[in-house]
This record gives structure tokens, C-alpha cells and sequence, in this order.
């Protein structure tokens, strides 16, 4: 197992799939490398993509409120990563054979940042975690197993910030049952619900 550092700089050098052409910058993860929570979003936008780091446009600084207010944590205190580390032409979704080519890279970050819980961010970095076509709509309320710790699904801060109220208050409950994972110990092993 390569360390977190031996990662970037392979993620950095990557030019395994077309998505790397495109790119200013690989937007490889940010954080504490021992984190407790890891949140994981679909790819790098416009912004992230020039900056080099995930979600620092609108839906990161929503994303960093809710983390402070539900969780009491910093950013700088989580591990932030998303499934593809490279920003997709016009910000069109990942192909399957992007996400396919990138997969280890994320696998890789969860094994070695260890985190008690993974909060996927959205429909699609749900999706490609938990290997279904079911909606975060469905898939968000319980807690699945995933690499050893807990993933608790929740939607996009984007979603938020379109859908108002409603998408926030759940988005804040999901972050409550993220909350509740935390500190688990791994080794205890997780249920499939809660
Ligand atoms: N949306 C994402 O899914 N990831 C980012 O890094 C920024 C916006």
C-alpha cells in the first residue's frame, strides 16, 4: 500500500483515462490524513479544477458550514476527496470507464485515511460507493458498511442551495447520523442500518 503522499503524486502524474487532457490541476484530496470523517463528492468543477483542492466554490463553503454547525469540526479536520480527480469537460457527469480508471485512487484514500464514516455527497459518488442505481433520495436515512468503516449517504450541498429548506434539513440529519458513527470503533464492525 502506497502512503497518502505516494498517492497524490501518482494521481498527479495520472494520465490513465481522457478526463487528464482537460484538466488545469488534479484535485487528488485535502484534510487530515487521520480524519474520522471522510466526505466524498462526484469531481472537480471550474473552480476546484484551478484550484487544486475539492469544493471550494459555493457548495464547499455550504459543505464547510454544515460540517462547523452539525459536527462541530473544521474543515481542515475532515478528509474532502471526490470520485474523480479530474474536472469532466462542462462539468458533464464521469463515464463509467472514468470512474472505472479513478476508482482505486478513492479506494485507496478511504484505506489509508481510515476515516469511522464516509459521507457521500449526491447521487452519483453514492452511487459509484455503494454500486447501485438506487437515488440518494432512497439511499439517504441509514448508515451502509463500506472498506471497514460506516457510509452515510446525503445529498449534494448543491441540491441544497437549488432546493432550498427541505434539502437542508435533511442534509443536516444525515450529518446528525454521521455524527453518531463517529468514533466507532472499526475493528467493532458496522450494521447495515441505523
Ligand atoms: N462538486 C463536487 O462534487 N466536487 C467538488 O469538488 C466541487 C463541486
Amino acid at each position: 500500500m502506497p502512503t497518502l503522499l505516494e498517492l497524490a503524486r501518482e494521481a498527479r502524474s495520472c494520465v490513465a483515462c481522457p478526463l487528464a487532457a482537460g484538466r488545469t490541476t488534479v484535485v487528488f484530496g485535502v484534510g487530515d490524513p487521520a480524519a474520522e470523517v471522510m466526505f466524498v463528492g462526484e469531481a472537480p468543477g471550474r473552480e476546484e479544477d484551478l484550484a487544486g483542492e475539492p469544493f471550494v466554490g459555493r457548495s464547499g463553503k455550504l459543505l464547510d458550514r454544515l460540517i462547523a454547525e452539525e459536527l462541530g469540526l473544521a474543515r481542515d479536520q475532515c478528509y474532502i476527496a471526490n470520485v474523480v480527480k479530474c474536472r469532466p469537460p462542462e462539468n458533464r457527469d464521469p463515464l463509467p470507464r472514468e470512474v472505472e480508471t479513478c476508482r482505486h485512487f478513492l479506494e485507496d484514500q478511504v484505506r489509508l485515511v481510515a476515516p469511522s464514516v464516509v459521507v457521500t455527497l449526491g447521487n452519483f459518488a453514492s452511487r459509484a460507493l455503494l454500486g447501485t442505481s438506487e437515488g440518494v433520495t432512497r439511499l439517504r436515512g441509514s448508515t451502509y458498511p463500506y472498506l471497514g468503516g460506516a457510509l452515510v449517504p446525503t445529498f449534494h450541498p448543491a441540491a441544497a442551495l437549488r432546493g432550498g429548506g427541505v434539502v437542508l434539513a435533511q442534509m443536516r440529519a444525515d450529518f446528525v447520523r454521521a455524527k453518531r458513527a463517529l468514533g466507532t470503533p472499526r475493528a467493532e464492525g458496522r450494521g447495515s442500518a441505523s
